[in-house]
């Protein structure tokens, strides 16, 4: 039914009609690494892995972090063999001998590990940390090799990538060396837990993902208008009013530990978002002077609404110190997440009161002007908290301004490279988000759009390029629960992680006037590149599969083996 479904689109869409072949669409390769490493050597040569005898071997350090990323990779190569187990010794005796498998070179039994840097085991990662590492399969020297223990989890990934089933079940790793390090530091996937609570498991699932995909940044935007499910420590009234459920859709403290360690061991930043001036509806539940009454404008009464934050009154800001105190020590990343995005100006234009403020403060009808107002007092209590910040993009388009290391979010599908251009012309630096939005659904393929958007692709110097920092695919949470998010997620954050991981990423051009459809899910003309990143693609996805992400397919029509 569904291939004549195929086959009947397949002819109304194109105008030489295709024959359809039996099998997968694009067949997945086998042990490529994604995202795409920086420099590799391949080579046909092969070391077979015997599962039941491998061992990571730490050549010069006995850390933690490295420590339990040993445990759960060696529990993920295991895994990989369940059902390619071939009995020991018939593995030795007959099956594999150089005379019946030329490019067999014998068995890999241990990766040495060489961390070259220092390791306490306690530390977070942080923003710009060193990510690179290398890798060494060969008859001399099967080694990682990172300067800091986060190129090393980084290594860990690519060296379990490696390793491959082949047709006669084995697992193959080919010889190769590979030099490898991130073009962007800031790696993230940006998560909405407000509009739809999202559960602690699969949070930690998606860390999980994210270390699949060498993504560093999970950046919670953890509260919004609906819900507030962030349990604070000085103000639990705000979740036990403000969250869908004061108690099975809360984040208790220990929640956020827990989510902040597992992020931590596998090299990933927790960033926390509370955005503010909008967006706040929720919090006004327990602080009831928090945000600013509307009123109507016939009758000049209060409607009984609220807009966004009140930032004419002090309260506000001895609030947001004692909240935002509790913040930075609850979330120990350096960045904290500002938001300051779409703030709606018609209630504060209906209250009588903020229109006085603004008289005496020389703001008359310049809202915007008091955005800046409330906006700079807020980064001043960060600033003093010693912490560091981003904000979204129209928080620099409304003129905010904005101490030179601020870090602008840019998010809105227009002209944002133009954006980017004015950003970075005033020295500032970016996160990208606008063309990685994954609550803007296709069919199946649509994570090309994602591959073909490159955070260095816009109008400005070298200079200015080098303030984009990276950034992230986002997640917003309207139409997304515990029962999708991992498959919506998953592989299309992949496509970004690869744009924002892989310094040689092809530009992936189809000519989307081709009416040559080659298939109903990617329509133009696919060039080698694309179908290579797709066969990638395929793979990558079945190896997320496996390890138990629940990933959707990437493309089309195909199997995982
Ligand atoms: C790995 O080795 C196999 C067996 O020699 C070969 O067929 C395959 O092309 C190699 N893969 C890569 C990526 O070089
Ligand atoms: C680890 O790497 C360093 C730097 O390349 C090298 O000098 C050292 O011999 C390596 N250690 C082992 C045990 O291979
Ligand atoms: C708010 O604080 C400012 C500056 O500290 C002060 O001048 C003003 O009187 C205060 N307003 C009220 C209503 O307390
Ligand atoms: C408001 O602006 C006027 C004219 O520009 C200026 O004279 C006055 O000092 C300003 N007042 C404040 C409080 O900034
Ligand atoms: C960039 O700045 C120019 C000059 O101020 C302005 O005209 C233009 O609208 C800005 N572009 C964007 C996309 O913000
Ligand atoms: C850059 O963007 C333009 C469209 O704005 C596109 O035509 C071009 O292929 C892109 N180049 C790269 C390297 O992504």
């Amino acid at each position: 039914m569904l291939k004549a479904i195929f086959v009947f689109f397949s002819c109304i869409l194109c105008v030489i009609c295709y024959i359809v072949n039996p099998g997968p669409m694009y067949p997945p390769t086998k042990g490529e690494i994604w995202p795409l490493v920086g420099n590799q050597v391949k080579s046909k040569t092969y070391f077979v892995l015997r599962p039941q005898f491998f061992e990571f071997n730490v050549v010069n350090y006995d850390c933690s972090i490295i420590q339990q990323a040993i445990t759960r990779y060696w529990l993920i190569i295991n895994q990989q063999a369940l059902g390619n187990f071939k009995p020991i010794q018939k593995l030795q005796n007959d099956l594999y001998k150089k005379e019946k498998h030329p490019n067999f070179e014998g068995f890999l039994d241990a990766l040495n590990v060489n961390l070259t840097g220092s390791c306490k085991g306690d530390e977070l990662p942080y923003f710009n940390m060193d990510e690179s590492y290398e890798i060494e399969i060969s008859k001399q020297r099967v080694e990682l090799k990172s300067p800091s223990i986060w190129g090393i989890l980084r290594g860990m990934e690519s060296f379990s990538q490696l390793i491959y089933a082949s047709e006669d079940l084995t697992l193959k790793v080919n010889f190769t060396t590979i030099s490898d390090r991130p073009k962007y530091s800031h790696r993230g996937l940006l998560l909405d837990t407000s509009r739809h609570f999202i559960s602690v498991k699969k949070i930690l699932e998606t860390l999980d993902a994210m270390a699949y995909n060498k993504l560093n940044v999970f950046h919670w935007h953890i509260v919004d208008d609906q819900s507030f499910p962030y349990k604070s420590v000085k103000f639990p009234k705000m979740s036990d009013k403000g969250a869908y459920h004061p108690v099975l859709r809360v984040y208790q403290q220990d929640d956020i530990k827990n989510i902040i360690e597992y992020a931590r061991i596998r090299g990933i930043r927790v960033m926390a978002e509370f955005d503010t001036p909008g967006h706040t509806r929720s919090w006004g539940e327990a602080i009831t002077d928090l945000l600013t009454p509307c009123y109507d404008k016939t009758s000049s009464k209060p409607t009984g609404q609220f807009g966004p934050i009140d930032p004419t009154k002090n309260s506000t800001y001895a609030f947001l110190k004692t909240f935002f105190g509790e913040v930075v020590k609850v979330f120990p990343d350096k960045y904290v997440h500002l938001g300051g995005d779409e703030v709606g100006f018609e209630c504060w234009e209906s209250n009588p009161i903020i229109k006085e403020f603004m008289k005496a403060n020389n703001l008359t009808d310049n809202y915007a002007g008091l955005e800046s107002f409330y906006i700079q007092k807020l980064v001043k209590i960060v600033q003093n908290l010693k912490s560091n910040f981003i904000v979204w993009e129209e928080v620099f388009t409304n003129g905010v301004k904005l101490p030179p290391e601020t870090i602008v979010h840019v998010w809105i599908d227009g002209d944002y490279k133009g954006l980017m251009s004015n950003i970075t012309a005033e020295g500032k630096k970016i996160i990208l988000s606008a063309c990685y939005y994954l609550d803007h659904l296709e069919t199946g393929g649509d994570w090309l759009s994602y591959y073909r958007c490159d955070p260095s692709n816009f109008t400005a110097t070298d200079n200015q390029k080098s303030l984009v920092m990276g950034g992230e695919a986002a997640m917003w949470s309207e139409v997304v629960n515990d029962y999708n998010v991992i498959s919506r997620v998953w592989p299309r954050a992949s496509a970004v992680a690869e744009k924002l991981w892989s310094v040689h990423s092809p530009n992936l051009n189809i000519d989307d006037t081709d009416n040559n459809v080659i298939n109903l899910y990617i329509k133009g003309k696919l060039t080698s590149d694309t179908i290579m990143v797709a066969k990638r693609l395929e793979e990558h996805t079945c190896r997320m599969n496996k390890r138990g992400i629940g990933a959707q397919p990437p493309t089309g029509p195909g199997v995982c083996l």
